[in-house]
């Protein structure tokens, strides 16, 4: 190939049933004696939360805990979590939950270190470091422990913004698919079909590259086989470590190229509407495609060989097919009046989603006419 990249290296990784119990032995090797844990309340219900502070204590750690994250985390939110965190003192940052939590920890961990600024202010060049951080997702979806940059809602200004710096990528990613046994069937699909949409626009994205090809197909590969198994049966362990896995990879692939439409459309959708971020990404996922089905032949014959390698290649039509039928057979798909959007605000919708930067990867460009054509067709 012509044209040459860089990439960062991702975080390390430490992946197998019962990996959370090593997450003492990690703080440790990064030097420090207290652990300050980022969750949820409702991961906080399932037992998880207090079982890790429990261990981390056993192991004669000074612990913390703030669990006031909630799914599509905002700005506002960040901040407390930063005014808890600097009261705490220096530590290790846990993040431990689904991208959510993810995404919140690394601003929380970011702006510990900035007393002066706030979850609004970009700090991508600051010349302070964040507090370090380890990242245990709880779902198999985002891929977030694998990349230094959250998406939180502006709530002031109702929108998706992007924090982040290089110092807050998780030194380490702790994949326990034992952590992921309990996630309801509903919240499983929904993770899970995010992760299938980053395989499929990383390969299609602008900023694709053969590593994050290779990643990217193997991720498609993983969560079409596996998605399916762990949303039918939820106690699947190897399913669930297999779908992990394919989450991890997809959010590998995502970080070295960018995405496209279908997160751009998402994260308008879901900064009007509140919708889970895989509901909102399934709503718009076939019509993105079908637009987008010239300008990505080659990219949809590779997910068609990662999810059916046995079917003959008939252009891009079975990629988009076994994507759209693998959605409707695990319980995401929705129309965007279902999911409560008015149709005066498809416009609305379609101006953020091509300014969202995420768009700009998409592989071919859409302007806002397209997409309202898009909204229409999904609505
Ligand atoms: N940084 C990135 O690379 C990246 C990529 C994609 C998406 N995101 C962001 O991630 C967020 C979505 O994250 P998500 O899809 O993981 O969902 P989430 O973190 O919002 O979690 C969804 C729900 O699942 C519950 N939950 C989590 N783990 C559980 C478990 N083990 N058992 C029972 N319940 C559990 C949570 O309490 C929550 O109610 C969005 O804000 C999205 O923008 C970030
Ligand atoms: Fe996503």
């Amino acid at each position: 190939m012509s044209t040459g990249f860089s990439i960062a290296p991702s975080c390390a990784l430490e992946f197998g049933p019962g990996a959370v119990s090593r997450l003492s032995a990690l703080v440790d090797g990064l030097g420090a004696d207290s652990a300050f844990v980022v969750t949820d309340a409702g991961l906080r219900g399932t037992g998880i939360v207090d079982r890790v502070l429990g261990g981390l204590a056993a192991d004669g750690l000074r612990t913390g805990v703030f669990d006031g994250i909630g799914p599509n985390p905002s700005t506002t939110v960040v901040d407390a979590g930063a005014v808890a965190l600097r009261r705490f003192g220096p530590c290790v940052v846990i993040g431990l939950g689904g991208g959510s939590v993810l995404d919140a920890a690394k601003g929380i961990a970011l702006l510990a270190t900035h007393p002066d600024a706030h979850a609004t202010d970009p700090l991508w060049d600051s010349p302070v470091d964040g507090l370090p951080l380890v990242a245990v997702p709880t779902t198999a979806g985002t891929g977030a422990e694998t990349n230094g940059f959250g998406v939180v809602e502006d709530t002031c200004a109702r929108r998706k913004i992007y924090l982040g710096h290089p110092s807050v990528r998780p030194r380490v990613a702790v994949l326990d698919p034992e952590l992921t046994l309990g996630l309801p069937a509903a919240i499983t699909a929904a993770t899970g079909f995010d992760a299938l949409v980053h395989g499929v626009e990383s390969l299609a994205s602008r900023g694709a590259n053969p590593v994050s090809d290779a990643a990217a197909a193997q991720a498609v590969a993983l969560v079409g086989r596996w998605l399916p198994v762990a949303v039918d049966d939820g106690t699947d362990l190897d399913a669930r470590s297999q779908l992990l896995l394919g989450a991890h990879l997809a959010g590998q692939a995502l970080t070295v190229s960018g995405l496209g439409l279908v997160h751009g459309i998402a994260h308008a959708v879901t900064a009007h509407l509140g919708t889970p971020h895989g509901i909102a990404l399934a709503a718009v996922n076939e019509q993105v495609m079908r637009y987008s089905a010239d300008a990505a032949a080659a990219p949809y014959e590779r997910v068609r060989r990662a999810l059916d390698g046995a079917a003959p290649p008939a252009g891009p039509a079975p990629a988009i097919d076994t994507v759209t039928a693998l959605a409707e057979g695990i319980g995401v798909r929705r129309t965007l009046r279902e999911l409560g959007a008015a149709r005066d605000l498809l416009p609305v919708l379609a101006a953020a989603a091509v300014a969202d930067p995420v768009t700009a990867n998409a592989p071919r460009p859409p302007s806002e006419a397209d997409v309202r054509d898009i909204l229409d067709a999904a609505w």
